[in-house]
């Protein structure tokens, strides 16, 4: 195993899940409850999450990263669609990542695929924060094409 793990029971709640793979038996993981600040490192944009919007309904998980940052024209690589099935949609959590759901197996199995992996690395479709701490993330030098695109 490459990163150390964090594994705890998602408590379920019911929610309806959108990107969700279906040969997966994940948990739905809640969406955040209170507002938080998601900044993307790399270019220094900070994106202000108003829970009462969430989820976007964009691909990964409700309330994803994956979700907030495509809902506001970051552009994330995402080839499978967001749902646990490639490693491009890898991102750096530098900040916050104590208040993300915590990575399941099938995160880690595909996180261990991803170029570039750190410790704080997570898929950007499947980790969820809960609002508790604002967030910063990174994403890999082999995906800033993406970035400037969404500029
Ligand atoms: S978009 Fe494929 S794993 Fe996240």
């Amino acid at each position: 195993m490459v990163r150390a793990r964090h594994r705890a029971e998602v408590s379920g709640s019911g929610e309806a899940m959108g990107g969700v793979n279906p040969y997966l038996a994940q948990r739905a993981v809640p969406v955040a409850k209170q507002a938080f600040t998601l900044r993307i490192a790399n270019s220094g944009q900070t994106i202000a999450v108003a829970p009462e919007q969430l989820p976007f309904g964009r691909d990964g998980r409700p309330g994803s990263l994956l979700d907030i940052l495509l809902h506001h024209g970051v552009r994330v690589d995402h080839a499978c669609g967001g749902v646990c099935s490639c490693s491009t949609c890898h991102v750096v959590v530098k900040k916050g990542l104590g208040s993300c759901n915590p990575a399941d197996d099938a995160e880690e199995d595909m996180l261990d695929t991803a170029p570039g992996l750190t410790g704080q690395s997570r898929l950007a479709c499947q980790c969820v924060p809960n609002g508790s701490q604002d967030i910063e993330v990174e994403i890999p030098a082999w995906n800033r094409n993406a970035i400037s695109e969404g500029e």
